[in-house]
């Protein structure tokens, strides 16, 4: 980890132990031994939000689940004359994760409020913070069904969608104890909400590499998901001729180093983070194919033309194998600018807490916040982790950060 350019806040350094014990201790909830595996509606989703909800309850936060399973606290004003605050991030992972993404934003902000709780600050708003259910998409394949309950955009149609063992979202909810007849309960779109904040790893190396702890985000790079299925026809790998096959996998594999190309040449990002080979065996040509895209860009209209451009080369690669090619769209988020009052909010506090000049930066990944910034006006702050590395077990990041960043959001809470 860097060493340089510390930046000590005494005053939180317990506090953000505490957040670091937590962490640990939360990423035992998990479905795979000795990884952090935690998908929506799961048994050990479950258990991390019991353990969330004692932990809001131990800071003297009002708690609750929503109706499409979110884990809230609240530290209540005795006089709320403004809009609420909500603070949150993701509880839920992807398969073998880190232990800090989503997390981190969560467990810091029950710490915050613990603090303000602690020192009587007396607020005109309450305070919420939430855990997302769903951030990640890791068991549907559909993602930000948490924050789409809370904004208001759940899409009834997605009861429907299935795990890879055939439950349904529907099935998988009542199995938690949810009533899906209440889901539109959930939403807070109709509520006065002065701001949103969310506080979460940056997943990435600027900060290090600018030996800042923290910096703050200036938007949230619009997404397109599509699952492309390949299908030419399965043969004998010992007797057909290699010009004589229509090799569904050969195909897939053209697909995704054009894929590649094209994302590079035109300053996006593009990722095939998944494929398989139907029923694919050592001595048989690939019949059928299915792999993912997943395509991102701050810029819209940029990330519009991409895709659209990307699929017809999709299909002149499939005419020229002579194989088809289907893309399905299974997601899509539009490129979000912060507030940019916030963001200046952001930035005096950073600068007065670490004594240097604030450090702005976009989000490449997503984020709740994307959601919620279509209900509120909406702001992030990041923090240095380790090389950048995240969506991995190696995503760290260090205490001393943690507490710089828990300074910075009690002081943020207290401006807003
Ligand atoms: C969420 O982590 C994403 O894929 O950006
Ligand atoms: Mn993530
Ligand atoms: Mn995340």
């Amino acid at each position: 980890m860097p060493v340089s350019n510390k930046v000590h806040v005494q005053k939180d350094e317990v506090n953000a132990q505490r957040v670091m014990d937590r962490i640990e201790q939360l990423a035992t909830f998990s479905s795979m031994e000795g990884m952090v595996t935690r998908a929506y509606l799961t048994d050990e989703h479950k258990a991390a939000h019991h353990q969330l909800g004692a932990w809001m309850e131990e800071a003297g936060l009002q708690t609750w689940q929503d109706e499409v399973g979110n884990q809230w606290g609240r530290l209540l004003s005795s006089n709320p004359t403004e809009g609420t605050v909500i603070i949150g991030s993701h509880s839920d992972t992807v398969v073998n994760a880190g232990k800090y993404d989503g997390t981190l934003g969560v467990i810091m902000a029950i710490e915050a409020l613990s603090n303000l709780k602690l020192n009587n600050i007396e607020l005109p708003f309450h305070v919420d913070v939430v855990a997302f259910a769903d951030e990640e998409g890791t068991r549907f394949n559909t993602t930000l069904l948490g924050s789409c309950g809370v904004a208001g955009t759940w899409n009834p149609d997605w009861l429907d969608i299935k795990d890879a063992s055939g439950i349904s979202i529907g099935q998988a909810m009542k199995a938690f104890g949810l009533d899906i007849n209440a889901i539109p309960e959930a939403s807070r779109a109709g509520d006065k909400t002065k701001a949103y904040l969310e506080v979460h790893i940056e997943q990435g190396p600027v900060l290090e590499s600018c030996g800042l702890p923290v910096g703050v985000v200036t938007g949230i790079a619009g997404a397109k998901r599509f699952i492309v299925d390949v299908s030419g026809m399965a043969g004998h790998a010992g007797t057909v001729p290699l010009e004589l096959r229509n090799d569904a996998l050969c195909a897939a594999a053209e697909m995704i180093t054009t894929i590649e190309a094209y994302a590079k040449a035109q300053g996006i990002v593009a990722t095939v983070g998944k494929c398989d080979i139907k029923g694919g065996a050592v001595n048989v040509i690939p019949g059928k194919v299915q792999f993912s895209i997943d395509i991102r860009s701050q810029n819209q209209e940029l990330l519009e033309n991409s895709c659209t451009q990307l699929l017809m080369r999709l299909q002149s690669i499939a005419q020229k194998r002579q194989v088809t090619a289907e893309a399905e769209k299974i997601y899509e988020a539009s490129a979000v600018t912060c507030d940019s009052k916030l963001q200046s909010l952001w930035s005096s506090v950073t600068e007065d807490v670490t004594r240097k000049p604030v450090h702005l930066l976009p989000s490449g990944a997503g984020h709740d916040a994307m959601m919620m910034a279509t209900i509120a006006p909406m702001s992030m702050l990041f923090l240095r982790c380790e090389k950048g590395i995240s969506h991995n077990p190696l995503e760290d990041v260090l205490t001393e950060d943690v507490a710089v960043g828990l300074t910075c959001l009690e002081k943020m809470i207290t401006a807003l």
